[in-house]
């Protein structure tokens, strides 16, 4: 009788399992460009007290803290440590700490785009009497754009990838999902490989897209 309940329950186990790997890797996504764009202009401005540049250095802590330590336990850290005595929903704590993690990660990506984007670019700026701000926020950062689009797509695929951790708190995302069924029906494969497939497809899927994008805007690069 058990098994059959599991049966028929399979797939919405599945389903909903899929909708919190969505909705986290989102939610992450999205925190992690705010952090990342943040943690990007600190590393690039000239803001000093002295020889001391405090934004800078703070950017910097993050960034390599942050890259320097595995997921996982960052997961484990944000809900066991830093909310470990708070009452608070753990996809909430989850879109925390893969959007933390994240943020690292992305301001590398808008570092690197603004960086490609000529110095001209922002001597022309400053000479037509625009201050280092508004050059880089109306001259520079929409230029950059266009580098920084395609490596924010494959964050995003990185990140739906990447949330199949989120068991490790007790959370059902797809992955957890597939374990919970084999853990209930004693067969491995159908589960698990359902789950690899359903994340390929996906994945498959939007790494095609993405192929699309880069294509249409080095085509309208050419001014
Ligand atoms: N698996 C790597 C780690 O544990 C990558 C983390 C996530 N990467 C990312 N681009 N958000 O550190």
């Amino acid at each position: 009788i058990y098994l059959n309940f599991i049966k028929d329950d399979r797939w919405t186990l599945m389903l909903d399992g899929l909708g919190m790997t969505l909705q986290v890797a989102l939610y992450a996504v999205l925190l992690g460009v705010v952090l990342g764009l943040i943690a990007a202009l600190m590393r690039l401005s000239q803001f000093r007290i002295g020889r001391w540049r405090p934004l800078n250095t703070i950017a910097s802590i993050y960034i390599d803290v942050v890259r320097g330590t595995p997921m996982v336990l960052q997961l484990m850290i944000m809900y066991f440590v830093v909310f470990g005595s708070v009452n608070i929903p753990r996809i909430l704590v989850a879109t925390l700490a893969f959007g933390f993690n994240s943020g690292a990660y992305v301001a590398e990506i808008f570092r690197a785009g603004i960086l490609s984007i000529d110095q001209g670019q922002m001597e022309a700026g400053r000479s037509l009497g625009l201050s280092h701000r508004q050059t880089m926020m109306y001259i520079i950062l929409p230029q950059a754009i266009k580098n920084i689009l395609p490596p924010l797509a494959s964050e995003f695929i990185v990140l739906i990838k990447e949330t199949s951790i989120m068991g490790y708190i007790g959370m059902q995302d797809l992955t957890k999902a597939a374990d919970v069924i084999r853990s209930r029906t004693f067969e491995a494969f159908l589960p698990l490989i359902t789950a690899g497939l359903i994340y390929f497809i996906i994945i498959f899927t939007l790494t095609r897209l993405l192929a699309i994008m880069e294509r249409r805007l080095r085509r309208s690069d050419s001014r």
